[in-house]
């Protein structure tokens, strides 16, 4: 998010507008935190993971009222347009004060890359080489200890960081929700491995599905003793996170940022910021909000043709 904060900065000012940053999401417009940015205040932040401007869920946005009173204090502020960086719930909030008739564009900022609209979020691609990287150092002791890992990741109700993170670990099994695990294939991918003389395995569970505490205890109910490995969990966690900003990343980031604000300056408003077959685009709010994003087809084939265990695609 920092590069893009960074962006939109840069962007505005070599446009001769004033550019101010809101902290702590919405709910610094509540509490009046609007500070302004200049170069300076941006400056290094395009290599820095989170936000320098900080964040919040906003309970205040989320009630009726919530909207029309952010709109009228940015008013008051005299800021002519918004620009809004988040997930799902930070997008529906702008939709809100786009209905109310003020500018507003969004930029997808979310390492579970759910939102419809774009084919990748800001944060996904840092979030996912932390994860290979933590996977990698994880295996290490997998094969010198002969074990097999469990490790959940992040993603909320979305298997992408599960699945692609599986794919390019070598890891032999993607638990995630768009699929449905059958507990006797994850066990006879296993056992195959170990005939196959491989000392070691790793699984890796999408904490959409079930906790990796749970799924542990799901395989030791199902495997008895038919699996001859120990296993142990690891949890990723917030580290995920955390990265710093890759190239992909800033440079996604840089280029929504500019877009977002050429945009805005142009008149465009209700919308979000994607990238598209390698395309910048806007999609309107009402044509994302809400709807179900799916796994890219050529990633789940890819997994099978690698021999990758995913389970049945579950119906919707
Ligand atoms: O939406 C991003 C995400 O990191 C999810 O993957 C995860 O489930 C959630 O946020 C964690 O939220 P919190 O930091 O509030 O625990």
């Amino acid at each position: 998010m920092n590069p893009a904060v960074r962006a939109i900065t840069r962007t505005g000012l070599s446009n001769g507008l004033e550019v101010y940053g809101i902290e702590n999401g919405y709910q610094g417009i509540f509490d009046n935190q609007l500070i302004p940015l200049g170069a300076l205040e941006v400056s290094g932040k395009i290599r820095d993971s989170g936000t320098f401007l900080s964040t919040s869920r906003c309970a205040r946005m989320r009630e009726e009222k919530g909207p029309a009173d952010a709109v009228a204090i940015l008013r008051q502020n005299k800021i002519d347009g918004l620009i809004v960086i988040g997930g799902d719930g930070s997008l529906t909030g702008a939709s809100k004060i786009d209905q109310l008739g003020y500018p507003v564009l969004g930029l997808p900022g979310t390492i579970d890359n759910d939102l419809y609209g774009t084919d990748i979020a800001i944060g996904v691609d840092s979030a996912l080489n932390t994860i290979i990287h933590l996977i990698d150092m994880v295996k290490a002791t997998a094969a010198s200890h002969r074990r097999c890992f469990v490790i959940e990741v992040m993603g909320r109700s979305s298997g992408y960081l599960a699945l692609m993170s599986t794919v390019t670990t070598g890891s032999q099994v993607a638990v995630i929700p768009e699929y449905r695990y059958n507990m006797e294939n994850v066990l006879a991918n296993l056992n195959r491995r170990m005939e196959r003389k491989h000392n070691n395995s790793v699984i890796i569970v999408a904490e959409g599905v079930c906790s990796g505490h749970d799924f542990m205890k799901h395989m030791a109910e199902a495997g008895r003793d038919r699996f001859h490995q120990e296993v142990r969990l690891t949890v990723l966690g917030h580290v995920q996170r955390g990265g710093v900003p890759t190239h992909y990343d800033r440079l996604l980031a840089t280029r929504m940022g500019e877009f977002a604000v050429l945009a805005l300056m142009h008149g465009e408003t209700g919308s979000m910021v994607g990238l598209v077959q390698g395309k910048m685009q806007l999609r309107d709010f009402d044509q994302i909000l809400g709807k179900k994003k799916s796994l890219p087809s050529d990633a789940t084939r890819l997994a099978r043709n690698l021999g990758i265990e995913i389970g049945d695609a579950v119906e919707t």
